[in-house]
């Protein structure tokens, strides 16, 4: 998989990463940590966070638990107000924190994809809007923002899931064609499957499963790279792109054939 960052030092020198409770959110804490990097680490249960903490007590880089819930905007406006007070504004803002819910067609709920899309869609935007601002303002900052190759077509008992993934990937393309010219730097992350907290709930074998380590170090590649699009592992992507380009009937028939 990916190689650690070939690190003369990142570029960062304190970062915000959602979700870092547990799965990629926490890797890459740690990788951060290691390499010396503050990282506000923002999740809603305090459990997680001081167990982090603890492991990373030893590290190089300082990790400072955030208890916030995505989706309060009061909560993280004062978050960013303080940050701005202190002049202590993260360089790097990571918008990992998200859930899953898989559930097929004889299951469809509202409730359950109002439920999705509050997490992972406006809970992301709720952090993206006060960040977005300062970074306009200053003509500086990176922004990455966690989607999945999910959002790429169509996958069975996905369409919540898949359907908030999409809408991010979209939403980042449409803010990185108006940001051009400008200083700020918009990246989406889209991991195959990666082995957390999250995917230990699928029933299916997941094709090139990887690490949460490894889906970390990809990412902390791709966030040094000029790419708009941090994709990983590679085989499984290729062939999603591969079939992203397929007519309906072949790309209906072709998945159905492949997870039964
Ligand atoms: N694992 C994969 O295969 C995979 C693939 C593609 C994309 N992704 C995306 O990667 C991101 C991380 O996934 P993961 O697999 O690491 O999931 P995970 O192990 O379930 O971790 C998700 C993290 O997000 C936090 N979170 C959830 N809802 C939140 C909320 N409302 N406010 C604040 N924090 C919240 C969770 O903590 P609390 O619940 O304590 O708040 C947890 O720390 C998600 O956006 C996911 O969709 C994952």
């Amino acid at each position: 998989m990916a190689k650690k960052p070939n690190n003369q030092g990142l570029p960062w020198k304190r970062v915000w990463v959602t979700g870092a409770g547990r799965g990629i959110g926490a890797a890459l804490t740690r990788l951060f940590c290691e390499e010396g990097i503050t990282v506000y680490a923002s999740s809603r249960t305090e459990q997680d966070m001081d167990a982090l903490q603890q492991q990373l007590s030893q590290y190089p880089g300082k990790m400072i638990p955030v208890h916030l819930d995505i989706c309060n905007k009061e909560n993280i406006n004062s978050l960013i107000k303080n940050w701005q007070k202190e002049k202590s504004f993260p360089e790097l803002v990571v918008l990992n924190a998200g859930t899953h819910d898989p559930f097929p067609a004889q299951e469809f709920s509202a409730e359950r994809c109002e439920k999705l899309f509050e997490i992972n869609l406006l809970g992301t935007i709720k952090c993206l809007e006060p960040v977005l601002k300062h970074y306009v303002a200053h003509n500086s900052g990176h922004i990455a923002v966690m989607a999945s190759v999910a959002g790429y077509r169509g996958l069975p008992t996905a369409a919540a899931y898949g359907a908030s993934k999409a809408a991010l990937i979209h939403l980042c393309e449409a803010l990185k064609l108006d940001l051009t010219g400008s200083r700020v730097k918009l990246q989406v992350i889209n991991p195959g499957f990666v082995r957390t907290p999250l995917t230990d709930k699928n029933t299916f074998a997941m094709p090139d499963l990887i690490e949460p380590e490894d889906a970390a170090m990809a990412i902390v590649q791709g966030l040094q790279s000029e790419h708009f699009e941090i994709a990983f592992p590679r085989r499984l992507v290729t062939t999603l792109k591969l079939l992203r380009l397929l007519p309906y009937n072949l790309y209906f028939r072709i998945v159905k054939r492949i997870t039964g």
